[in-house]
């Protein structure tokens, strides 16, 4: 009898390392230890309370059904205002796709633009979940090595000596997971010049947007229309769990995209879409606003923290809630790092390998998804980690 067997691409996927890390923190924390979270990328934040009593009232009024496969036209047009208001850019609601999360868009997104055997470029390190949704497609990812000194940006001048003839396009992330870098308007312009150059897509995802706490913020379809965007609610709005994101892509992508949504998803969840329509109320965006620079309050302890125990930080973290640090002076091996920095002082972070490959085992991202002086706890256990373990190395 044939061995059954799964789809070899399912060999592609990786699962995340950080698993593992959450996994022993779940069991320490059963057995009563008080464990600092800082490795998943979700904040101790829950959707602002407006946003969750208009999703409770949706349900109440039974608007629970499929909604349109593009999302809910009332959420199209807001968010088409939103990009007008805020970033002073005309995004027809039409060129709006509402999909399940971020995550809805980025498989979306891969089916739309690659075929099987292409590649697509990105930076190493980036959301390793891009790579998997192309593995998913047939297609796959060209990492390309980034520097800290560099703000780990893509080098655009050897751009076109990676590209070759199965390169489909350009994936970036602004600000970016794990590292917090933000790519600043004359990057994306020149990046999206030399693309469209070489005939091939850009896509940036802009999911951390409106999390900048240093350089602009604004959105890369002010360069140009002809840009596919992701976004998504989870971040910004802190909506997680309610699965909630959109793409926006150029006019003649909307059909092609539209057919997919409806053989994909159906449509996006339609509590969640009704819900959103009140974020971007002036209360609720008020609430974003305060939230946002509560964050940067914790980033600033956090890079000064690091500095202090002799972890600096070479990279700007400019945006989201990520510090990409180099602890290389500490340990040869991330994640053997993580694992042990758990077991000894109960501080859990993710370890590179999550995000890259060339000097994953380098580095470890924090989150900085706790208070101030839960941040200064964790920082104080790192440093007698280090200091314990002998491992400074000066
Ligand atoms: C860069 C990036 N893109 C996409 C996602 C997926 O987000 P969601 O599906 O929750 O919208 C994440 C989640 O952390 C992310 O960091």
């Amino acid at each position: 009898m044939k061995k059954r067997t799964l789809a070899s691409r399912v060999e592609g996927i990786a699962p995340f390392q950080v698993m593992a890390v959450l996994a022993r923190a779940k069991v320490l924390q059963a057995l009563g230890e008080d464990v600092i979270h800082l490795e998943v990328g979700e904040p101790d934040f829950v959707a602002p309370k407006a946003v969750a009593d208009a999703g409770v009232q949706a349900i109440k009024e039974g608007k629970t059904g499929y909604t349109s496969a593009t999302g809910l036209s009332e959420l199209k047009s807001t968010i088409s205002r939103y990009y007008a208001s805020r970033y002073q850019v005309d995004v027809a609601p039409e060129r709006i796709i509402v999909t399940p999360g971020a995550s809805g868009a980025l498989l979306l997104m891969a089916s739309l633009m690659v075929d099987q055997g292409d590649e697509v470029i990105m930076p190493d390190p980036c959301y390793p979940c891009n790579r998997h949704f192309l593995i998913q497609a047939g297609a796959k990812a060209k990492l390309i090595e980034t520097q800290a000194e560099r703000a780990f940006e893509i080098d655009l001048n050897r751009l076109s000596d990676d590209w070759t003839a199965n390169t489909s396009g350009l994936w970036l992330a602004s600000p970016s997971n794990p590292t917090g870098a933000v790519l600043n308007k004359s990057y994306l312009a020149e990046a999206w010049q030399r693309v469209e150059a070489l005939g091939g897509h850009l896509l940036v995802d802009e999911i951390y947007q409106g999390l900048v706490f240093e350089g602009d913020d604004f959105t890369v379809l002010s360069i140009s229309d002809e840009i596919f965007v992701i976004n998504s609610f989870s971040k910004y709005f802190a909506m997680t769990g309610w699965r909630l994101g959109w793409i926006v892509v150029p006019e003649w992508a909307i059909e092609g995209a539209t057919k997919l949504a409806q053989n994909l998803f159906i449509s996006a969840p339609s509590v969640s879409q009704y819900a959103a329509l009140r974020a971007f109320e002036p209360d609720v965006l008020a609430e974003c606003e305060a939230r946002r620079q509560q964050l940067d309050r914790r980033r600033v302890t956090l890079l000064a923290g690091l500095a202090k125990i002799g972890l600096p930080v070479v990279a700007p973290a400019q945006g989201a809630f990520y510090i990409y640090v180099d602890v290389s002076s500490v340990t040869d091996d991330a994640m053997a790092w993580c694992l042990e920095l758990l077991e000894e002082e109960k501080v859990a972070l993710t370890p590179g390998a999550d995000f890259g490959i060339k000097n994953a085992n380098k580095y470890v991202r924090f989150a900085y998804t706790c208070d101030e002086l839960r941040l200064q706890d964790a920082l104080e256990r790192i440093k007698r980690f280090i200091v314990s373990n002998k491992r400074l190395v000066v």
